[in-house]
Order: structure tokens, then C-alpha cells, then sequence
């Protein structure tokens, strides 16, 4: 079974997510999404809370959805906007084929009570679907507040207990 881990970040913690998940899966790989446009600032704030609300996508740099075809089983790594995944992962799951593959999905929030992460799921699993993908497992990580990283004791702790 081979396992490959994509994920997106605005501000780092759910890369430390990707980068925990993969030491916990040996063989597995990591893909990450990166836009071609900045969301630094107030005014990228805005506008990512805005995008995620409406579903929109986003554009990315070059074609990560034609390097998950050899994979069987991917893990879908996203920050919690608005209750939504992120613009990026959308852009991916629209383009994917995923056929025959499962596909976990994972969210990092601010919010440790994870409020709203059924909904959250519910839209990414349907996403996936739309992708041919078989819904796997629908995973909750506390990242940190808005702006800032989490710190990667506190992902491992929680990686461990998954
Ligand atoms: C535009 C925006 C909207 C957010 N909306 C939520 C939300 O609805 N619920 C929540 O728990 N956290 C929300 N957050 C906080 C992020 O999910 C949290 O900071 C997460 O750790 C960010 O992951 P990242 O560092 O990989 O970008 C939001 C953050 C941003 C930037």
C-alpha cells in the first residue's frame, strides 16, 4: 500500500502535521500545495476567509494532481477556514483522479474543541467523492491561533493517539 501525504499551509502548522503523519507511516511521501498567489497579511486574511466561505479554488504551481497516480492511499492535510478546507485543496480534488484510491481527510484548526469539524469533514469527504476517491477517515488536529505555529510536541502527541 503505498501512502502519499498532500497537504497545504498558510502558516506552517499543518506542515508540521504532513511532516509528523509521514514519520508515523514508513514509505510514506508528502506533496505539498503551494499558490501562486501570497496570502500574507490582513488583506490575505480576508481574502482566504472570504474564499473558503464562497467554496472557491485557487491557482497552484504546476500539476501536483498528476503525482498522486501511483498512490493507493492519500491523506489529505488541510487548515480549517470558515469551517472549509482551504481554496488549494479544492484546486486539487478538482483536477485528481482518485479512482480506487482512499482518501483520509485531516484538519488543523484553531479551535481545540473542534467545533464544526463534522461539517468541515463532511464538505472535504464530499470532494473527495467528486474525485472518485473512497472516503477513508476524517481526522481532527488543534493546530494554533490564527497566525501562528504550532508547536510540534503538542502535533505528535496528538498523531500518536489517532
Ligand atoms: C482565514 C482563516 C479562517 C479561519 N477559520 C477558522 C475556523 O473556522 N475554525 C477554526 O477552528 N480555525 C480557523 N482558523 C485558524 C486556522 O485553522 C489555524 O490557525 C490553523 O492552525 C492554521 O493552519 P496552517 O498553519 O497550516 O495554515 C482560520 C484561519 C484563517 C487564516
Amino acid at each position: 500500500m503505498k501512502t502519499v501525504i498532500v497537504f497545504y499551509t498558510r502558516d506552517g502548522s499543518s506542515r508540521v502535521v504532513a511532516d509528523v503523519l509521514k514519520e508515523s507511516m514508513p514509505g510514506a511521501e508528502t506533496i505539498e500545495l503551494i499558490e501562486t498567489r501570497s496570502r500574507a497579511g490582513l488583506f490575505g486574511f480576508l481574502r482566504s476567509g472570504f474564499e473558503a466561505s464562497r467554496g472557491k479554488s485557487s491557482e497552484l504551481s504546476g500539476t501536483p494532481w498528476t503525482e498522486v497516480s501511483e498512490y493507493d492511499e492519500l491523506y489529505l492535510v488541510s487548515p480549517v477556514w470558515a469551517s472549509k478546507p482551504a481554496p488549494a485543496l479544492r484546486t486539487f480534488l478538482s483536477h485528481a483522479a482518485l479512482s480506487g484510491k482512499t482518501v483520509h481527510t485531516v484538519t488543523v484548526q484553531a479551535d481545540a474543541g473542534f467545533n464544526g469539524a463534522e461539517h468541515t469533514h463532511a464538505v472535504f469527504q464530499d470532494l473527495a467523492k467528486a474525485a472518485g476517491g473512497k472516503p477513508g477517515r476524517s481526522l481532527n488536529i488543534h493546530g494554533a491561533k490564527i497566525g501562528k505555529l504550532a508547536d510540534r510536541v503538542h502535533i505528535e502527541e496528538q498523531v500518536r493517539r489517532l
